[in-house]
């Protein structure tokens, strides 16, 4: 029954995303589930929540959606609604939709769950390490930014309005968004995982730099 609900849920996302940007396509969503899948393992938690929830988190990411934040939480309880799933879930997984996202890091989220937990750390390890630094230079290119630029600096503190619409470097990215999530991993698993694609992007910024300033 579940392995059910799972498969159609998988059908209607790899539909919804077949245009997606390549760090927001259905790859990106199947690599959060397994990780998700992963990291629940040691977990207490509900575990079709999670799946769901991995599943459909990037549904319709606002900034694809001129910011709109009630697009993707909307499809996915419409869509959660065709599955017959217990309301109490239903509610739970768009909670879980609503709260995942970084957004700048600075304001209080208003829902906690350990499920929550789980899948924001699936998130946040795919945004990070080999594939993390793939996603962020596609995405900076899908916007047309540039690559780096040492006149613009990175700005810490940006309010989530500033964050959403900064259009600075990619580099930028980093210091405003990446190397800040390995502390702010809620799982132990996680904590583990985040530890190792950290390093990789710090010698990869290292290395970046030297590059740039024909020191190699
Ligand atoms: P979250 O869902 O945690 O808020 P985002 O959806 O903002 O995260 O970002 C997901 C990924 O998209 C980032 O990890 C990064 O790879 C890319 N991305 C988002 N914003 C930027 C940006 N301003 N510059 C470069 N990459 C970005
Ligand atoms: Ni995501």
């Amino acid at each position: 029954m579940e392995q059910e609900l799972i498969k159609k849920t998988e059908a209607f996302v790899k539909q919804e995303l077949q245009h997606a940007e390549g760090g927001h396509d259905w790859f990106h969503i199947e690599r959060v589930y397994k990780n998700s899948l992963l990291i629940a393992k040691t977990e207490n938690v509900n575990h079709l929540i999670v799946a769901l929830s991995a599943l459909l988190h990037d549904i319709a990411d606002s900034k694809f959606h001129d910011g709109n934040e009630s697009i993707g939480p909307e499809k996915a309880e419409n869509f959660l609604r065709t599955l017959h799933l217990d309301q109490t879930y239903i509610d739970h997984i768009v909670q879980i939709i609503k709260n995942i996202s970084f957004k700048g890091g600075n304001f209080q989220p208003d829902f906690h769950s350990a499920e929550l937990e789980v899948v924001q750390d699936a998130d946040r390890l795919d945004a990070i390490g080999a594939i993390g630094i793939a996603r962020t230079f596609n995405y900076g290119g899908f916007k047309n930014r540039k690559i780096y630029d040492p006149e613009v600096k990175p700005q810490l503190n940006m309010t989530k309005e500033a964050y959403k619409k900064s259009e600075a470097p990619t580099i930028n990215h980093f210091y405003e968004k990446l190397l800040l999530l390995k502390d702010r991993m809620n799982t132990e698993t996680g904590k583990k995982l985040a530890q190792k694609r950290h390093d990789f992007m710090v010698d990869y910024l290292n290395q970046f730099y030297s590059e740039w300033n024909g020191t190699v």
